[in-house]
């Protein structure tokens, strides 16, 4: 388990307390690795989000969507989600489904309203690829884009399937070959420096103006460097 800062007790407003420990039980009956994933994502969330310099009342928004963000997958099968990422086409369509699932389960509910955008979106990527929307880039919600990258780095240390489970520094590399990509890299950035206290990373120049091919490579070069420079940072060690 990784030493982060706790935001736990975040105010909740009208029956959202209520309502969220309602799911969250629900997740837990269900799963119990998906109720730690939430609790973990949500951890991870707030701290990127504190990172990041965000309001108290916008850390809450982000967290509680984070506990939040898979509730949709209280409609998927136990037995598709232990063999994720090995799913057929026909299973892989019922898993991403998720993300509207879980909206329709909140519509209505006003107290929810801000934070439903932030669940639909948590599965979009940055360079368009992702869904339900194939948002891009700063279309979509900043909220979602902090909840990817912490959905992400939780589920390759801690997945369901505990046969491709993935050491910290390994998650950490490929968050680092996804940015600009998969990933926001400012949102990346802001992850690794919160969960490994006392890391700095620059930031990685994606585009120059020598062409695509040169671009690809600059950007891989800094990639190298900048995972180099984690990997040789002396607090990871302690988190390994
Ligand atoms: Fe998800």
């Amino acid at each position: 388990m990784l030493s982060i800062p706790q935001y736990l007790d975040f105010a909740y407003t009208g029956k959202t307390k209520e309502i969220c420990s309602f799911f969250l039980e629900l997740l837990q009956r269900k799963n119990e690795v998906l109720y730690l994933h939430s609790q973990q994502v949500a951890n991870y969330s707030a701290s990127v989000a504190a990172k990041l310099g965000l309001s108290r009342k916008e850390i809450g928004i982000i967290r509680t969507a984070a506990l939040m963000h898979d509730i949709g997958l209280l409609s998927v099968p136990n037995s598709i989600m232990n063999k994720f990422p090995y799913l057929s086409t026909r299973e892989m369509a019922q898993y991403k489904r998720h993300c509207i699932a879980g909206c329709s389960m909140l519509e209505n509910m006003e107290e929810f309203s801000g934070i439903i955008d932030l669940i639909r979106s948590h599965h979009e990527k940055w360079d368009g690829t992702g869904y339900p929307k194939r948002l891009k880039g700063v279309n979509i919600p900043l909220g979602a884009r902090i909840i990817a990258v912490a959905d992400y780095y939780d589920s390759v240390i801690n997945p369901c399937a505990t046969q491709w489970q993935k050491s910290h520094q390994e998650a950490l590399q490929e968050l680092l070959s996804a940015m600009g990509t998969a990933f926001d890299p400012e949102i990346v950035k802001a992850f690794i420096e919160a969960i490994v206290p006392g890391n700095t990373i620059k930031p990685v120049p994606v585009f120059n103006k020598k062409g695509p091919k040169e671009k690809s490579k600059t950007a891989a070069a800094s990639l190298s460097s900048v995972a180099t420079k984690v990997a040789e940072t002396s607090e990871l060690k302690e988190y390994e």
